[in-house]
């Protein structure tokens, strides 16, 4: 399929979302149960070591803090201040971990998905939950070079700096780009790798 091709699949495919997102055909995301507040769980330093070995840089995380810079030290990172659906992402290498709320989470997805096919960026490495029967989801996942689903659930932290307590979701890691084989070698002992066809 031509890029040109993929471009207007796309806007027919975000005109579709737009008209069908809502929190009931979300499913779960955003619905918080008990006092999990996964918005601002934070990536353990491991799971970010292993996206930089794969792109080699994390040129941007927009969806962050400072506190959580402190771990993933990205380049470049937004804060809810800066509101990363208003900003131009630049790369090359983009490492996204979007808060799960219902609203920002589609946001973020779709947002994700105009940058990419805007070429504002080379690779990325998306991580959210394996809730693969979401329409977010498959559409974030839909053109991914290939993905990692996670043989057991992250354990993230909280803004406090303890281990979050209460994931009952398991994750995957989205990757976008043309280092397939670099995304299967750091990622296959964490889970299956699979590639759309
Ligand atoms: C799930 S946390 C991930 C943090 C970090 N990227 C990581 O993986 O450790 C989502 C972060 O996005 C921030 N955030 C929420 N809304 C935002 C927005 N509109 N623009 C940028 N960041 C936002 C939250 O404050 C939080 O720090």
């Amino acid at each position: 399929m031509s890029r040109a091709h993929k471009t207007l699949c796309f806007h027919m495919l975000y005109n579709e979302m737009k008209k069908k997102i809502s929190p009931k055909n979300l499913g779960y995301m955003g619905s918080t149960p008990g006092n999990r507040n996964s918005n601002t769980w934070f990536t353990p330093p491991e799971w970010i070591d292993r996206c930089r070995k794969v792109m080699g840089t994390i040129d941007l995380d927009p969806f962050s803090s400072s506190d959580a810079n402190k771990i993933v030290q990205a380049t470049q990172f937004f804060t809810e201040d800066d509101d990363a659906l208003v900003q131009t992402w630049t790369g090359p290498n983009v490492f996204m971990n979007p808060p799960y709320g219902v609203g920002i989470f589609k946001s973020a997805c779709l947002k994700f998905l105009e940058q990419w096919h805007l070429k504002h960026f080379e690779q990325a490495i998306v991580l959210i939950n394996n809730c693969t029967e979401t329409i977010s989801f498959q559409a974030i996942a839909k053109e991914c070079s290939a993905m990692c689903l996670v043989n057991k659930r992250i354990v993230f932290y909280s803004t406090d700096g303890k281990p979050s307590v209460g994931n009952t979701r398991g994750q995957v890691f989205i990757y976008y780009g043309l280092n397939v084989g670099k995304f299967k070698e750091e990622f296959e002992d964490a889970g299956i790798i699979l590639s759309p066809v």
